[in-house]
């Protein structure tokens, strides 16, 4: 077994923050357990929060055995229970696992039909609140959207590894606004990979993404200009995580900064030297 330094450096400090009060703190330095769903649904929470919803919805597209969705039920619910707002997880699957490969696109040189199959009654047992949509994602969308009478979304993330299944699920974005929080977090699972996967923008989950956002002038997938500059610990959840801007949102334009009377008034001599701190 060989060692791997971000690993253990993660579980020593989820060992040692775990029972810190300050949730900002854990999302800060990667505590949670898959700090890629904590960071997004945490800071969809708190635009949640600002805009005054009283819930939000967070999906995973692509669940196999479970072990994502049941992180993503663990993660929702700390981060729910302390900002106090309802957080509702739903997850997508055929149950069968992969579907067959549809063409090139799909990169069917990485995954292959039957791969990932769930079993279905274990994980009902271990799921305390998700809900499971067990389906082909094109039908598992509509019954979603049409009978499940979901909270707005806050947070996806994308893990059904192909650029069809990828591109019917990103369909849901076509429903309307009151379906979504005006910037929900996305997070994209298959867009780096080990060095025979080979990612790029000509397959897979990066084609998908590019086609969604040549044909939607109005609502885009990008990416969190220089969030890998700004995180505590170095990791690859960063150029994984997106933004799903819904520029003709009712709410887009609703201001969600901290401070509504921010002002930066001109400094003179005396409140400059007042004002030093040692860094
Ligand atoms: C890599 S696995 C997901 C792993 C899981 N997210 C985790 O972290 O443990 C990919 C899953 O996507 C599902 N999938 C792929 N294409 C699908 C489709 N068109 N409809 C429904 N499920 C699909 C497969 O059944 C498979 O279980």
């Amino acid at each position: 077994m060989t060692l791997n330094p971000v690993r253990i450096g993660r579980a020593l400090r989820r060992r040692a923050l775990r029972l810190t009060p300050f949730l900002d703190l854990k999302i800060r330095y990667d505590a949670l357990d898959r700090p890629q769903f904590a960071y997004g649904i945490y800071h969809a929470a708190l635009q949640a929060k600002a805009l005054g919803y009283e819930a939000m919805s967070a999906l995973e597209f692509g669940v196999a055995g479970g072990n994502g969705l049941i992180a993503m039920e663990r993660v929702a619910a700390e981060i729910g229970a302390r900002l106090g707002l309802r957080i509702e997880v739903y997850g997508f699957d055929t149950g069968a696992g992969m579907p067959p490969a549809v063409d090139h696109r799909d990169a069917p040189f990485i995954w292959r039909a039957g791969q990932f199959r769930m079993d279905f009654d274990a994980l009902a047992q271990r799921l305390a609140t998700a809900r499971l949509v067990i389906d082909d994602v094109e039908a598992g969308i509509k019954t979603f959207a049409e009978t499940m009478k979901p909270a707005p979304i806050g947070f996806i993330s994308f893990d059904m590894d192909y650029y069809s299944s990828t591109k019917k699920a990103l369909a849901l974005c076509e429903r309307n606004h009151d379906l979504f929080l005006p910037r929900a977090f996305f997070y994209f699972d298959d867009i780096v990979g080990d060095d025979s996967e080979l990612h790029c923008e000509f397959i897979g989950e990066l084609l998908a993404i590019r086609e969604f956002n040549d044909t939607h002038a109005d609502m885009k997938i990008a990416s969190i200009h220089g969030l890998a500059s700004k995180r505590a610990i170095p990791d690859h959840w960063h150029v994984k995580t997106f933004v799903h801007h819904r520029f003709a949102h009712p709410r887009y334009c609703d201001f969600v900064g901290a401070k509504a009377d921010w002002q930066m008034p001109l400094q003179t001599a005396s409140s400059r030297s007042r004002s030093w701190r040692p860094v």
